[in-house]
């Protein structure tokens, strides 16, 4: 066939279009069904004819299984922040401050939303989008491109009369609905939920695994463009041609020609923020001359053009019940403050966080307190004031316990350290099933079919007091439990079985030694390579690993001391758990690179950037980000930075391709 190329290509137009009609406009054109149907034919046509394959076809928003590290970008423009402002006063002041740097000429400033997500660059050339940068430092952010292409609402392709070459920032959000779908399943599978909107943001764009990306309901809202040859004069006009070529740009923007109209905006959005479907966490003002933009400038931090009018957080006035205290898997004691509900900032609010014995003493909390709460970063609400003057004066003062509430054992509290702990790790119930909680996760040893509710019966039923038990449980324990079948059971089982194959760096991170996490867990497993040799080691040969501190070593030490964690790992070695670096691992790893710092930068032919910095963790060697004088070898792939290269041979480092790393490996 002479016109598959054309074939390809009318396909993918028709492809953009339905995206931008249905995630950019709300507008489908077509059933999700005829959707599917030609992506389905171009999925196929791709394949068959691989020659005509490019990186920005509608079939690459699916992502991609490989794992990738980001590149660090220089923005071309830093990525500056906005000044705040918090009452009409300092908006008064901004507006006086512009008026009188442009010499009392006329100016309109353009009023919008502040998105409260993660902020993008995204560069477009030639219609294409080639790439997207985080925010980082300002100066330069991470290439996350690859993950941004998964955002429907981000176009691949423009169509209409942009500019050659152009950068639009816009902030990367996830609306409330899916949001609350993420944490549910996040929820359900035994995860932490995330505490907000944000958070979900910006960690799901910082995903090293794109396919994973695009399963997140991730959006993006455009709201500054950047270039040399921009069509318009006016910051309006500009994204409202934007618009145009298919990008989502917002439709509450206010074009405002004097001070009250700018307030007007903002009394309007205070209120009605709680109607939007996403979250917003104040107003933004911007000059709307580009012209008078650059008369007026930057300061270091921001432009002067521009500022934003941040929102206060709405607070509540409720009585307080009680104070309750919760213990936790490690021990730490939480004290719970019991509220009368109260209706905050869209939820009923009916718990508030009171952290720890210091906080409580600083509030000089008492009994039923009339209390101000407030929502901070954290999905649990938190008390920030006390109202004393209604205070009943036979009120007593609300103390911390000094005793377990699970367990009764009197309570510790760790020098340095503002939570007070309960010390009978052995027999606190929550502590044990806390553990066993932990062993059982996802990311641990990831078994299939068990729960948070089944391991909750077990320990009730007595059938389990510690992770070594689950091993040993008889089949008729688990069907003796409330409505445990025997297909549920043999799931159980099964998984059981499989996860003695689990790794050992995760069956170490499920041990839930505090302050072994699964990087940690990983770095012990390397430079020990099997759990004997980490038994033995002294603080010093710890603290030698790379990014072990002497808190990480001192509980590692603690732990391996406790007769009884030494007895379970005994029995856990009897059973068949890995406990040393199988023989694939252990022929990976050597010292042939020990005391050697690496930078790797650019592509490579053999192996992802990962890969080959694996490889230098797994020789012994080390990774650095940036160039320095510590450095001893810059590994340099295709599109190296030269910013990277220039510093290499400024300071002399050695610049090494491919081939000569994997000799120095290889010998
Ligand atoms: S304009 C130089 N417009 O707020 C001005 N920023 O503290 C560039 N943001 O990092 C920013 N909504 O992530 C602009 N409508 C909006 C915005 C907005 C949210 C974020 C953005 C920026 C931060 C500034």
């Amino acid at each position: 066939m002479p016109n598959i190329g054309k074939e390809i290509e009318q396909l993918r137009e028709q492809l953009h279009h339905h995206n931008h009609q249905y995630y950019v406009l709300n507008e489908p054109l077509i059933s999700d069904f005829d959707f599917d149907q030609l992506m389905h034919q171009l999925t196929e046509l791709e394949k068959q004819y691989p020659e005509f394959n490019d990186s920005n076809s509608p079939t690459q928003r699916v992502g991609s299984d490989l794992n990738k590290d980001f590149e660090q970008v220089k923005h071309v423009n830093p990525m500056l922040s906005l000044g705040n402002t918090y009452n009409e006063e300092e908006i008064s002041d901004f507006y006086a401050r512009v008026s009188k740097q442009l010499m009392e000429a006329p100016f309109e400033i353009v009023c919008e939303l502040k998105y409260d997500g993660t902020a993008i660059g995204l560069t477009y050339e030639n219609g294409k989008l080639v790439r997207g940068v985080t925010r980082g430092d300002g100066v330069q952010g991470d290439d996350v491109t690859a993950n941004v292409k998964t955002i429907k609402s981000i176009p691949l392709q423009l169509k209409g009369d942009y500019p050659e070459k152009f950068e639009i920032r816009g902030e990367i959000f996830l609306p409330h609905k899916g949001f609350n779908r993420l944490n549910e399943t996040r929820v359900e599978s035994g995860e932490a939920p995330f505490a907000n909107p944000r958070n979900a943001a910006s960690g799901s764009l910082k995903m090293q695994n794109s396919a994973q990306v695009a399963k997140r309901p991730l959006d993006c809202f455009l709201y500054y463009m950047l270039g040399e040859n921009l069509p318009s004069n006016l910051h309006s006009e500009n994204l409202e041609l934007a618009r145009q070529w298919g990008f989502k740009i917002p439709s509450h923007i206010k074009d405002c020609k004097s001070i009250a109209e700018v307030i007007e905006f903002i009394q309007y959005w205070d209120e009605e923020r709680h109607n939007l479907p996403y979250d917003i966490d104040g107003i933004v003002l911007k000059v709307n001359s580009l012209d008078q933009q650059r008369s007026l400038g930057f300061t270091a931090k921001s432009p002067r053009w521009a500022i934003s009018y941040k929102f206060k957080a709405e607070q509540g006035y409720t009585k307080l019940k009680s104070v309750t205290f919760q213990v936790g898997r490690t021990g730490a004691v939480t004290p719970v403050a019991n509220l009368e509900p109260v209706f905050l900032a869209g939820t009923t609010v009916q718990r508030a966080s009171l952290h720890n014995a210091d906080i409580i003493g600083s509030l000089d909390l008492h009994e039923n307190d009339m209390v101000y709460v407030e929502k901070g970063g954290e999905i649990i609400p938190k008390i920030v004031g006390v109202d004393d003057s209604v205070r009943d004066s036979s009120a007593a003062k609300i103390e911390f316990i000094e005793s377990c509430p699970e367990c009764d054992t009197a309570l510790i509290r760790i020098e340095g350290e503002a939570a007070h702990y309960c010390p009978n790790t052995d027999a606190c119930p929550p502590q044990v099933k806390g553990r066993i909680e932990h062993f059982i996760a996802r990311k641990a040893m990831n078994i299939d079919g068990l729960g948070i509710e089944t391991i909750d019966l077990l320990y009730k039923s007595g059938f389990v007091k510690n992770v070594a038990d689950l091993y040993e449980l008889h089949p008729m324990q688990l069907t003796s439990l409330e409505r445990m079948g025997e297909k549920s059971a043999n799931n159980i089982l099964s998984g059981l079985e499989e996860s003695k194959q689990v790794v050992f760096a995760r069956v170490l991170f499920a041990l839930g030694i505090r302050y072994v996490g699964e990087t940690v867990a990983k770095k012990l497993c390397s430079a020990f390579k099997n759990i004997d040799a980490l038994m033995g080691a002294s603080l010093e040969q710890l603290i030698d690993v790379d990014e072990i501190g002497p808190q990480i070593a001192q509980s590692v030490l603690e732990y391996f001391s406790n007769d009884q964690n030494r007895l379970l790992l005994n029995r856990l070695k009897d059973l068949g758990l890995q406990f040393e670096l199988s023989e694939e691992e252990q022929s990976q790893h050597s010292n042939k690179l020990e005391g050697l710092s690496f930078v790797v930068s650019g592509s490579f032919a053999s192996f992802s950037r990962d890969e080959l910095k694996g490889l230098i963790e797994k020789n012994g060697g080390k990774n650095l980000s940036g160039v320095s004088s510590k450095t001893n070898y810059l590994v340099a792939g295709d599109k190296i930075g030269p910013s990277k290269l220039a510093k290499a041979e400024k300071l002399k480092v050695a610049i090494i391709s491919e081939d000569d790393f994997k000799q120095m490996i290889d010998n």
